[in-house]
């Protein structure tokens, strides 16, 4: 029986031998070939590092010590993945005109945990194409034409008729644009339950910039909780919808333009999509409304500009009667402070693509399978100078 246990240990060392010798050799033969960089340390990579970069006001220099030492195109591992980071704006223009050919939309396995594998971010092929245009049209039906301005008008009056002398600018923007939000996905004003469902956002979206590994990180650990958490609540109301829509009850939202057409989606890919979409209009559009704010404090004489034009307006209305589609279409300069807000916060520093098959770069070979995703970083000094 002895002997027969040490057999047994025997081929079990051996066994794990070889699988770490074959893991060593193969990441160091990877290594040899992506673009140079580091790949920091095991399991983490350089994640840390970038987290404490973007904590900082300025998180260029873990972009700039790199391409300082190892060129514009240089190979980390961040978000656990081996990537290869593009800061070189031609590789870039290059790689957004291949989407589809030669590099697809991909991100590392901890965002897309998060995210949901149906989320518009992440799909492919003709359910993304069938989401994307339902999406699209809805964004432009006459059901947000008609309802979105009064909604906002209502919303921003009730969260301003709250304020005292302090106001947290940024945290305002959050709560008004996620009440926004709800209310067109699934037509909730706002109330305890939004409210709850909002904090448990908060929850998901500090882990998008975390280590993704719940041993590590507390955060990831309590990301993927709430994440669990948001889809029961989501679920819950789009089985109670289905079952409203079935019997003739229709509502104004994108919840009832997914239900009602002839896609037949599966609820779990309507809360995947649910999910992302408050992901998605969260945190961009309460950064670019304060940044929006402190821009124009900044530039009186546009303020100014501004507050003329929207007087105008106001002028020719009664005090409670809400802003319209029409008056939204008829301020070309307030137009010209959001798309001037736009080009200036530039607030995604990049996204991920990963390469659908081996790819020469600037003389540098990226391998589809070697890659975890490429994500590039266009500087706004690349852009202007
Ligand atoms: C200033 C605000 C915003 C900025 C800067 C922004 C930026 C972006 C960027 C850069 C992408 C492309 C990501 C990639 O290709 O990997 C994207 C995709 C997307 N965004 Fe936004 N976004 C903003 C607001 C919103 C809002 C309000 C929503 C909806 C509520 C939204 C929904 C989406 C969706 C669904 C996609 C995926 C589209 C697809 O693949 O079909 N975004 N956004």
């Amino acid at each position: 029986m002895a002997g027969l246990t040490l057999v047994y240990d025997l081929v079990l060392y051996i066994s794990i031998s070889t699988v770490i010798f074959f893991i060593i050799k193969r990441s160091r033969s990877r290594r040899l070939r992506l673009p140079p960089g580091s790949l920091g340390l095991p399991f983490l990579g350089e994640t840390l590092q970038l987290i404490a970069a973007y904590k900082t006001e300025n998180p260029e220099p873990f972009i700039d010590v790199r391409v300082k030492r190892f060129g514009s195109i240089f190979t980390t591992h961040i978000f656990g993945e081996p990537t290869v980071f593009s800061a070189d704006p031609e590789t870039n223009r290059f790689i957004l005109q291949n989407e589809g050919k030669l590099f697809e939309c991909s991100y590392p396995g901890s965002i897309s945990n998060l995210l949901g594998k149906h989320s518009l971010l992440l799909m492919k092929g003709s359910l993304h194409k069938r989401m994307h245009s339902l999406t699209m049209s809805f964004a432009n039906s006459s059901i947000i034409r008609d309802h979105l301005l009064v909604d906002i008008d209502r919303l921003v009056r009730l969260h301003m008729d709250s304020w005292t002398d302090r106001v947290l600018l940024m945290e305002e923007a959050k709560k008004i644009t996620f009440e926004l939000t709800v209310k067109q996905l699934m037509s909730f004003d706002p109330n305890e339950w939004t409210e709850s469902l909002r904090k448990e956002y908060v929850l998901v979206i500090e882990g998008f910039f975390t280590v993704p590994l719940p041993i590590f990180s507390t955060t990831y650990r309590r990301a993927i909780q709430a994440r669990t958490k948001v889809a029961e609540a989501l679920s819950l109301v789009v089985r109670q919808r289905r079952k409203e829509s079935e019997s003739g009850e229709r509502k104004n939202d994108m919840l009832e333009a997914l239900l009602a057409g002839d896609d037949g989606f599966s609820d779990e890919e309507i809360v995947d999509f649910l999910v992302a979409l408050l992901v998605a209009g969260y945190e961009t559009t309460s950064t670019i409304m304060t940044l929006a704010v402190k821009f124009l404090t900044e530039t009186p004489l546009a303020l100014a500009q501004l507050k003329e034009e929207h007087d105008e307006i106001r002028a020719k209305k009664s005090k409670q009667e809400p802003l319209e589609w029409n008056d939204y279409k008829s301020m070309p300069f307030t137009q010209c402070v959001v798309n001037e807000t736009l080009r200036v916060a530039n607030i995604i520093s990049g996204v991920f693509r990963r390469a659908m098959t081996d790819i020469n770069i600037k003389g540098k070979k990226i391998y589809a399978s070697d890659i975890g995703s490429i994500n590039f970083q266009q500087k706004i000094s690349y852009i202007f100078s």
